[in-house]
């Protein structure tokens, strides 16, 4: 069996609203990655995200929103939340925060937590369907539990190709690295996964330093475990150059062959190409070289996803 794929059309959003409407699960585009999207107030059709994609159950899922009155429904917003959610939505930002009582996201999706993760997305067709279903869509990566984030929708037929109703063909992911997940404590904002609005802007936009969530601090972030994004190669960080038998995963100009992720040296194009370049290494070797990525800007990101598909317990 094969899941149906149809082109973003004002008829294609209509039917991927009707299916969700009736429990189903639709495949979306997002700036970001693309989503396996869910009612999020349907805890049946939760449960099948997480049958599908081979989750464990206790990773709680991002509600997307696509207008403030959606999300201030669901949650209850700081100033200092609010702040960020003007100066980055719609957009690759995640924010945790109080769920609201009588919001209609199910527990099941936010994994028994009291706070939810919430972003409004910036892409056209995933701002449109939501708005025309009319509350929000509860979406992890549209991938296998483990494998690396789909930024096309052949990636995600290759992934989960005959077990969800609808893929929904927006083209490839603009960002193409997840959302940016960030938290408050009494102290401030605190990144909970780096992605794809550099933690930088946010500070200058809050005019506060980020503090980096650590793995025994007091936010609820699963989900984080370092080997989330593994491809099944070996991965080999900070190569030079790749040795014999290695594919080579190249960033920059000058660089030894291999797929390169820019070969002018600019982070935001390797972000769009991290995962597709991933998996096309993948296909093809058992160990992959990495260049070095510099670290600044979506290189934080980058840096971050290329550890954990690197490590191995
Ligand atoms: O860009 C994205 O964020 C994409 C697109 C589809 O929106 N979605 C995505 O979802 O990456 P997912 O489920 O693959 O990753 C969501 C992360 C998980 O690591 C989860 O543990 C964390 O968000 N999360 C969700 N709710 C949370 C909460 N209440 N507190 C802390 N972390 C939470
Ligand atoms: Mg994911």
């Amino acid at each position: 069996m094969t899941s149906p794929i149809a082109p973003v059309l004002p008829e294609t959003i209509a039917l991927a609203a009707e299916i969700l409407g009736e429990g189903g699960l639709v495949a979306i585009p997002t700036e970001t990655v693309y989503g396996l999207a869910a009612d999020a107030s349907n805890a049946e059709a939760i449960a099948r995200i997480y049958e599908v994609k081979g989750r464990p159950r206790f990773n709680p899922l991002i509600a997307h929103v696509a207008s403030w009155e959606m999300a201030e429904a669901e949650a209850e917003f700081s100033p200092l939340a609010r702040k960020c959610a003007e100066a980055f939505w719609p957009g690759a930002l995640t924010l945790v925060l109080p769920a609201r009582a009588g919001g209609r996201v199910s527990d099941l999706a936010r994994a028994g937590l009291d706070t939810l993760a919430i972003r409004w997305p910036a892409q056209k067709a995933a701002a449109a369907l939501i708005t025309v279903f009319g509350r929000p869509l509860v979406a992890p990566s549209a991938n296998r539990s483990g494998h690396v984030s789909p930024t096309r929708a052949e990636h995600v037929l290759a992934d989960l190709g005959g077990r969800i109703d609808l893929v929904l063909d927006g083209g490839p992911c603009s960002v193409g690295m997840e959302s940016t997940i960030l938290g408050f404590d009494a102290d401030g904002p605190v990144l909970l996964r780096p992605g794809g609005i550099p933690t930088e802007r946010i500070a200058e936009v809050l005019g506060l330093p980020v503090r980096v969530h650590g793995p025994d601090e007091g936010i609820n972030a699963p989900g984080q475990t370092k080997a989330h994004y593994a491809p099944k190669a070996k991965l080999r960080l900070n190569a030079a150059a790749p040795e014999d038998g290695e594919g080579y995963l190249a960033f920059g100009p000058n660089s030894p062959g291999g797929l390169n992720l820019s070969p002018t040296g600019d982070l935001v194009e390797a972000a769009t190409k991290l995962f597709a370049m991933l998996r096309a290494l993948d296909q093809r070797f058992e160990r992959i070289a990495v260049a070095p990525i510099p670290e600044h800007g979506l290189g934080e990101a980058i840096n971050d996803r290329l550890s954990r598909a690197a490590h191995r317990d």
